[in-house]
C-alpha cells in the first residue's frame, strides 16, 4: 500500500486511487528472481518449454520478409499481416467468420484490460465481476474507481440482477479462472450469455488459458455460442473476447488481441492510441512467422505433459506437507491452485511475509479481492517449477505456516499486515 508514503513537502501529492493499490505484482517479479528463492507466486509458463530454436528462425524470417517495416511505427490496430491471422485463427477456433474489423492486437491482454477500464469505466461505476477476481483486471481498472458487485454463478441471486441493471458489462475467466482454476460450465456460460443479452450489457471473457486444457475439453468459448447463434459476417456482438500468446508461447512476446463488435474496437483503438500509440510491430512480425509454422500446435502436448506432471506433483506435497491446514480442489487445467485455510486465523497475509523468510513465495487471497479481504486463502503456481522444486516449496510453506501460527501464540507477531 502506498498509504502513508512519505512524500516531498514541497511537492504535490499522488492521485488519491494509489492508497487503495498494492505493490503484490512488482514485489512477486522482483523477488521471483531473488538467490534461492522457490516462487509459486506469479501466473509463468515454464521457461525452458520456450521454443527458442522457432523464435530464432522467425526472427530472422521476419527481418528478410519485413526489413524496416518490422521495425517501425505502424498503425494502431497492430502489424496488419498479424491481425488477418489472428482473425483467421479466430474464425477457425470458434467456427464462426471473424472479420480484421473485429480484431485489435494488444500488447498482452494485460493492455486490453486497461483499454477496457478507459472505454467503458466511469469514475465510481459498478462493475459485475466472477470473484475471486483477477488481480491485474482489478489493477487495471482502480484508477477508475470503481465499484464491484460479485457474482457466484448464481443466476436467482437479486443483488447480482439488480447490479446487471445499474452495470456495464460483466468480467469473466471462463477457462480456468486466475486465481481459482475453477471451469465455468457450458450451462453457466450460456446462462450469462442470456443475461447479457436481456440487460443489453457487455460480457468481457479474458481467456489466456483455453490452450491449458490438462483434463477434457472446455468446450466453445462463449464468443463461440454468441457468434453461433448470430452467424454474421463481421461479429457485432455484446462479447469481448481477450487472447494472448503468453500462456502458449511466451509472455515476453507481449503480443495478445481483442475480438469484439467493431464499435468496441474502434473505441479501444482511441484508447490504445494515448497509452502506447502503436504495439511492437517486430514482436508481432516475429509472432506472425511462428503462427504462420504452428509452432503453438506443435509444442502443445509436451507443454499439457510437463503442467499435468506438475499439478499433479505440487498437489501430492499439498497433501503431504500442508493438508491440516488447508483444503483445496484440483484444477483440470490453468496454470493455478487455489488454497482455503481450515482456520479462520491462519492469515495468508502475514503468512505471505513468514514465507519470504523461509525463501518461498505465494500469492496472497487478499490480491485477487477488491476489497482486499479473502485473508485465509491463497493461490499456487504449478507450471514454473520442476516437480522437485515444487515440494520443496510446498515444505518450506509448511515450516512457513508452524512458523507463523507459533508466532501467533506467542503473541509476538510484528509483521506487517498491509
Ligand atoms: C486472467 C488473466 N488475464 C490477463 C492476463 C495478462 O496476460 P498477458 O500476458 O497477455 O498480458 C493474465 C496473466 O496471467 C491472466 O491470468
Amino acid at each position: 500500500m502506498l498509504t502513508g508514503m512519505a512524500q516531498n513537502d514541497a511537492l504535490p501529492g499522488f492521485c488519491t486511487w494509489l492508497d487503495d493499490s498494492n505493490d503484490v505484482t512488482t514485489e512477486m517479479m522482483r523477488l521471483a528472481g531473488k538467490a534461492g528463492m522457490i516462487s509459486l507466486a506469479g501466473g509463468l509458463p515454464a521457461p525452458e518449454l520456450y521454443p527458442m530454436k522457432a523464435i530464432e528462425s522467425a526472427t530472422k524470417r521476419a527481418l528478410v520478409r519485413w526489413g524496416s517495416r518490422a521495425l517501425e511505427y505502424g498503425p494502431i490496430t497492430g502489424f496488419p499481416a498479424l491481425r488477418e491471422a489472428i482473425a483467421t485463427r479466430m474464425s477457425e477456433e470458434i467456427g464462426q467468420r471473424i472479420g480484421t474489423d473485429n480484431v485489435l492486437l494488444t500488447a498482452g491482454s494485460m493492455q486490453a484490460l486497461d483499454g477496457i477500464g478507459k472505454i467503458l469505466i466511469e469514475p465510481g461505476e459498478t462493475i459485475i465481476a466472477q470473484h475471486p477476481t483477477y488481480m491485474g483486471a482489478l489493477d487495471a481498472w482502480r484508477p477508475r474507481t470503481p465499484h464491484y458487485q460479485q457474482f457466484t454463478w448464481d443466476f436467482e441471486d437479486k443483488g447480482f440482477l439488480a447490479a446487471a441493471d445499474r452495470a456495464k458489462f460483466i468480467y469473466t475467466v471462463p477457462n480456468y479462472s486466475n486465481p481459482t482454476g475453477v471451469l465455468v460450465g457450458q450451462q453457466d456460460r450460456r446462462a450469462l450469455l442470456a443475461l447479457v443479452r436481456e440487460k443489453r450489457i457487455w460480457l468481457v471473457e479474458d481467456d489466456p488459458y483455453s490452450c491449458m486444457q490438462l483434463d477434457g475439453n472446455s468446450g466453445p468459448s462463449i464468443l463461440a455460442l454468441d457468434a453461433a447463434d448470430r452467424n454474421e459476417d463481421i461479429y457485432s456482438g455484446p462479447v469481448i473476447y481477450l487472447g494472448t500468446l503468453s500462456k502458449s508461447l511466451a509472455p515476453g512476446f507481449r503480443v495478445g488481441w481483442v475480438v469484439g463488435n467493431p464499435e468496441v474496437i474502434r473505441a479501444l483503438t482511441l484508447a490504445k492510441q494515448c497509452t502506447d500509440m502503436t504495439g511492437s510491430m517486430f514482436s508481432q512480425a516475429v509472432a506472425l512467422e511462428l503462427i504462420e509454422q504452428k509452432v503453438e500446435s506443435q509444442m502443445i502436448d509436451g507443454l499439457l505433459s510437463t503442467y499435468r506432471e506438475r499439478r499433479n506433483a505440487l498437489c501430492a506435497a499439498l497433501s503431504t506437507h500442508l493438508g491440516d491446514w488447508f483444503e483445496w480442489e484440483i484444477p483440470s487445467g490453468g496454470m493455478f491452485v487455489w488454497l482455503k485455510a481450515k482456520r479462520a486465523d491462519l492469515d495468508t497475509t502475514r503468512l505471505y511475509r513468514v514465507a519470504i523468510e523461509h525463501n518461498v513465495m505465494f500469492c496472497p487471497g487478499s490480491a485477487f479481492d477488491h476489497a482486499g479481504k479473502m485473508h485465509t486463502t491463497m493461490r499456487l503456481n504449478f507450471t514454473r517449477s520442476a516437480p522437485d522444486v515444487l515440494e520443496e516449496g510446498v515444505r518450506r510453506l509448511a515450516r512457513a505456516v508452524e512458523d507463523s501460527l507459533s508466532k501467533l501464540a506467542s503473541g509476538s507477531s510484528r509483521l506487517a499486515v498491509q
